[in-house]
């Protein structure tokens, strides 16, 4: 079987991926190279598809060493990090890996929401400080119980299967979108504040990207109140970080569980000592090794489709 050449901009986060990758193609890994201009030149004809995640764009300079790139491919649903219009601009389709992380995705966001609203980090710190022989029952959690309600920024295919969890629990769903949805029952705002003012619970599942910067400010955080609890999986960019600090700092809202930063790795100052309100995660979602497995394999049949001239799965609307 014939390797053809790809260009990989840089490393996925699944090592299987990885593998597979090197197994089926002559990869060429421009993060490895020490002059990455001109590994891109040498090989820059030779080029028709590219990997990459959707957090690296493919660099300008690059781009115009691949005169015949058609196709970059990117693991992972959101391409907020991919300079897509660009790439349409120079007639480069973009794919992505939708469905195959759906379900992965809202289960992590009911646990986080679950880690949140009841403490469990708290909970096992408790346990394996001596906390719990030294001064006794640790302290009541918040809960999801009695009729409380879920606001769901972003109802996407995440964000509909975080709603029917939810309703397993017995929570009430509202929503915000861009448009009200025809096909669901859920109470619909129109703006972000009000969904917050009827909500216990504020999850963001919102595409990242300029359309949805700062959607959650201060005046959404004040809106959701003294006993709401904030989950993002969605992006950083969707909350200002500066002014979620602050509401959690001054208690304007309860908690929140946080697993998406602009910044990430590193977050923003003041989170790491709110042990009691807020419980942190390294940008998890998806990161269960079937799922990682499934995106890497849905990111390569998109090239692999391309290469047989055949229509690309999964393609991204510029
Ligand atoms: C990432 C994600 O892809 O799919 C997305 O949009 O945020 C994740 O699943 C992950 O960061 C992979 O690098």
């Amino acid at each position: 079987m014939t390797k053809h050449p790809v260009l990989q901009n840089g490393p996925v986060s699944y090592a299987g991926t990885m593998k597979k990758i090197d197994e089926l193609f002559v990869a060429h890994k421009l993060w490895l190279a020490p002059d990455k201009l001109a590994l891109a030149k040498k090989i820059g004809p030779e080029i028709r598809c590219a990997f990459t995640s959707g957090h690296d764009p493919i660099p300008t300079l690059i781009l115009d060493a691949l005169p015949n790139l058609k196709l970059v491919a990117c693991f992972g649903v959101g391409v907020d990090g991919v300079n897509v219009a660009e790439l349409a601009a120079r007639g480069i389709a973009v794919t992505n890996t939708p469905d195959v992380l759906t379900e992965e995705v809202a289960d992590f966001g009911m646990a986080l929401l679950l880690a949140t609203v009841r403490q469990v980090v708290k909970g096992d710190r408790y346990v394996r400080s001596g906390d719990w022989v030294k001064k006794g029952n640790m302290e009541m959690t918040w809960s999801l119980t009695g009729g409380k309600t879920m606001g769901i920024i972003g109802l996407g295919r995440i964000g509909k299967a975080i709603a029917k969890r939810a309703e397993a629990f017995n929570l009430k769903i509202a929503y915000h979108g861009r448009n009200r949805q025809p096909d669901v029952s859920y109470a619909y705002y129109a703006d972000p504040v009000s969904l917050a003012k009827e909500s216990d619970i504020l999850m963001v599942v919102t595409p990242g990207g300029p359309g949805t910067k700062q959607l959650v400010n201060a005046a959404v955080l004040e809106a959701l109140g003294p006993n709401g609890i904030f989950v993002n999986i969605a992006r950083g960019s969707v909350v200002d970080q500066q002014a979620l600090v602050a509401a959690l700092r001054d208690r304007k809202i309860a908690a929140a569980g946080l697993d998406v930063f602009e910044t990430e790795p590193c977050i923003p100052e003041g989170l790491v000592d709110m042990l009691d309100n807020v419980v942190l995660q390294p940008h998890q979602a998806s990161a269960s090794h079937e799922t990682r497995g499934a995106m890497g394999d849905l990111m390569i049949a998109n090239v692999q489709a391309f290469l047989e001239g055949k229509p690309i799965l999964t393609p991204v609307k510029p």
